[in-house]
């Protein structure tokens, strides 16, 4: 392809267009953050979606300009289908369909974790299958065996209860913090002791699979044990702490992962690939690794232009008649 892909992305509460060339080199990457949902510990769909509405336009037009270019020079228009809020996916997936629309472009349909994954083929990396891979995002954590670019994921595990960003953001709440908590968890934990409290990474836990709710009880009791000066006091050991048994419980399941599959190469996506220590001891399992930029782990449409490029794209008008899904990985 020697056009340009456009893509939207607005599964939670991020408003993000991007444009990549059909080589997969970034153009631009545009994200909007929604600075609105903290007070209420949350995103709120309804709330999310009318934000979208509102950003969604501006966003797009920087999108294009950022990347010096017009819609002339579109040949394929991408935006994510699903899995994340119904009402946010709506308002992306819909514009999408109507800019595509509007001049008979073509258009994919892309899975949000295949998005996630697909940040690793971007340029400059361009990391091939067949790999590992680990997606740890606010409401997903998985790992999958990649054998090739498509949107197919051969599942390894994945959490049974919260997701590993989920887990972050209800420890940083309990530490009263805001939400999305992850990024300041993980700035409060670099002052703190990371041993100062053993906290469960759900160890004697066998196979593949994550579950993040005992740690997250476990912070709760902790918190109440130590009562609320000493907590306060003790804030970054209990956070570092915290974040320890977090990268604990997704390391563990990667080397299994790794030892099961005899893979030698791992890729990592979502959110909370973002976090300093997980990227610092991933980098010590001694395998082929790719980690992409903080900025195209969190919520991007760059990974959802790069995901599009290896998703099936229909023809006008096919593509109309289209729905979001709000779970579910596989529907495409
Ligand atoms: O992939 P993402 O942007 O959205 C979803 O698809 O969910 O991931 C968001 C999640 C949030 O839970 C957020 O707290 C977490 O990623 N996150 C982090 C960091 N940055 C974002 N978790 C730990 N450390 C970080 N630096
Ligand atoms: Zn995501």
């Amino acid at each position: 392809m020697t056009g340009l892909i456009l893509a939207i992305e607005t599964s939670c509460d991020d408003t993000c267009a991007a444009v990549i060339t059909g080589a997969g080199e970034i153009r631009s990457n545009v994200i909007s953050s929604q600075q609105v949902h903290d007070r209420f510990g949350g995103v709120v769909p309804e709330i999310a979606s009318r934000h979208h509405l509102a950003l969604l336009s501006p966003v797009l037009d920087e999108a294009l300009r950022a990347a010096g270019a017009t819609l002339d020079q579109v040949e394929l228009v991408a935006a994510t289908r699903g899995p994340g809020l119904v009402t946010a996916l709506v308002v992306g997936f819909s514009a999408g369909k109507g800019l595509a629309a509007a001049r008979e472009l073509p258009f994919a349909a892309v899975d949000h974790l295949h998005g996630h994954l697909a940040a690793s083929f971007l340029r400059p990396a361009e990391f091939e299958p067949p790999f590992l891979a680990l997606i740890a995002s606010g409401g997903h954590t998985l790992l999958a065996d990649v054998r090739d670019h498509g949107p197919q994921l051969r599942l390894l595990g994945q959490t049974l209860d919260d997701a590993a960003g989920e887990a972050f953001d209800k420890g940083a709440r309990l530490l009263g913090l805001g939400y999305p908590g992850g990024a300041a968890l993980e700035r409060l934990a670099a002052g703190g002791d990371p041993r100062a409290f053993a906290f469960p990474a759900a160890e004697r836990m066998p196979g593949l699979d994550f579950s993040f709710a005992g740690l997250k009880t476990a912070l709760l009791y902790k918190v109440r044990e130590l009562g609320e000066p000493e907590a306060e006091r003790r804030r970054a050991d209990l956070a570092a702490s915290y974040q320890r048994a977090i990268v604990a419980a997704l390391l563990i399941r990667v080397r299994r992962a790794l030892k099961q599959t005899g893979a030698r190469r791992l890729a990592v996506g979502g959110g909370v690939a973002a976090n300093g220590p997980l990227r610092a001891a991933l980098a010590e399992l001694g395998v082929e690794l790719e980690v992409p930029p903080p900025a195209l782990c969190t919520d991007n449409a760059a990974m959802i232009a790069s995901a599009a490029r290896y998703s099936k794209a229909l023809r006008f008008p096919a593509y109309l008649g289209l729905d979001v899904y709000a779970t579910g990985a596989q529907r495409l």
